[in-house]
């Protein structure tokens, strides 16, 4: 498979890009581009038929009217948990995209704008503008806030990526970056992603900056951190990969249960849902969500989005790949609805229009991922999130 889907260690954008900025894309052209050339001899014309068949046919599989729909609900109508979304501060300048996101969600998360690299501009300087504009704008629509990320390998502050001093230093200024986060924003962020990643493929501890610094005990030490500095906050550890790859998983028990064991408080997990409309199989979602439940965590499906063209060699969203969408929706809906209310944290979309996907970029193909299109109409998936509540 190419790209294959369980190689999350060597994705190209994020060992290319260190200091994430939002991706945009051009939009993709669904129709192939054909020069027509007089033609010179009457042999030409069954081949000039036959492509004007083919347009014909792309023309037909992509009519909007068989891909998307009119909605009886909105998400947050249907759900009775959370339902969230990931969103750009200067998303929300543009009508259209704030009178759905008011209309459908409760629940939002700064796609980057809340992480280290943006807010931690240097010793003892933050700037929290971006935050600040999306808390705003969550307040004043009784929006919930989740707090994604405090401590992530792949945007750490500049100034302290390159810091020279000592390890109990960088572990200093990483301490209080993070409680001046969680304390500055205390009255407006229900809870923390504490630390994004930890984990390599495998389970193995990620060979961070954080790591090489800090030492094995560093996760841990931020959640002491965070707890410290707001004890009624929820804190998160978020992570890929515990819903297809089981030693990662079991590495993830076994460090929640060490901060059990030590009473170091943890709340709940995100389990990254970047999945595709095949894969992973349901079952390996469910062990991890059954040994999430076990333990009583809070748990997330934090950055949903399902891609189509998970083999990259699509260049048209078809209606059968909405319709395989809409079921795998509702497919992830239904297990979520079976977790205990009460572990119930929410469901995050890691986007809100197809073109708006980080995947985009990060997977250098053409995918359409989330539950709107370009033109902000309703997808089939949307239907399929609705319908299985
Ligand atoms: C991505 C954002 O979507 C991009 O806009 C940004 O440039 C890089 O980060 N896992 C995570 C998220 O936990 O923070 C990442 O978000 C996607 C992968």
């Amino acid at each position: 498979m190419k790209d294959s889907l369980r190689d999350r260690s060597k994705p190209r954008s994020r060992q290319m890009n260190r200091n994430p900025q939002p991706l945009f894309q051009p939009k993709q052209h669904d129709l192939p581009s054909i020069n027509l050339q007089p033609m010179k001899t009457q042999i030409q014309l069954p081949i000039l038929l036959l492509l004007l068949l083919q347009i014909a046919c792309k023309q037909e599989v992509t009519d909007p009217l068989s891909t998307t729909y009119s909605p009886e609900r909105s998400l947050k109508e249907a759900a009775d948990f959370p339902v969230g979304l990931a969103t750009q501060t200067w998303m929300l300048d543009m009508p259209q995209y704030s009178e759905i996101l008011d209309t459908e969600f409760n629940s939002l998360t700064a796609e980057y704008e809340m992480k280290q690299n943006i807010t931690h501009a240097g010793d003892g300087s933050y700037d929290w503008s971006a935050t600040d504009q999306l808390l705003a704008y969550a307040r004043d629509r009784d929006i919930r806030v989740h707090g994604h990320a405090l401590l992530w390998h792949q945007a750490i502050a500049p100034w302290l990526e390159q810091f020279q001093g000592t390890d109990e230093a960088f572990a200093d200024h990483v301490r209080t970056y993070i409680q001046e986060a969680v304390r500055r924003h205390a009255d407006d962020v229900t809870s923390w992603d504490v630390v994004n990643e930890a984990f390599d493929d495998k389970g193995i501890w990620r060979n961070s900056l954080f790591l090489q610094r800090m030492g094995e005990d560093y996760v841990a030490q931020c959640f002491q951190w965070a707890n410290e500095a707001d004890s009624s906050v929820l804190l998160f550890y978020n992570d890929y990969g515990m819903i297809w790859d089981e030693d990662k998983l079991n590495a993830m028990l076994a460090m929640i249960d060490d901060f059990r064991n030590r009473g170091i408080a943890i709340h709940g997990v995100g389990l990254q849902m970047h999945i595709a409309y095949n894969w992973p199989n349901i079952s390996h979602i469910q062990r991890a969500v059954d040994a999430l439940v076990e333990r009583d965590l809070l748990i997330h499906f934090s950055e949903v989005d399902i891609r189509v063209n998970p083999n990259g060699n699509r260049d048209h969203f078809t209606e059968k790949m909405a319709i395989d969408q809409q079921q795998r929706v509702e497919e992830i809906v239904h297990l979520y609805q079976s977790i205990p209310a009460h572990l119930q944290f929410g469901i995050t979309f890691w986007g809100l229009r197809d073109t708006d996907s980080w995947l985009l970029g990060f997977w250098g193909n053409p995918d359409w991922p989330l539950l709107f299109d370009e033109q902000y109409r309703y997808k089939l998936a949307h239907k399929g999130f609705v319908e299985a509540l």
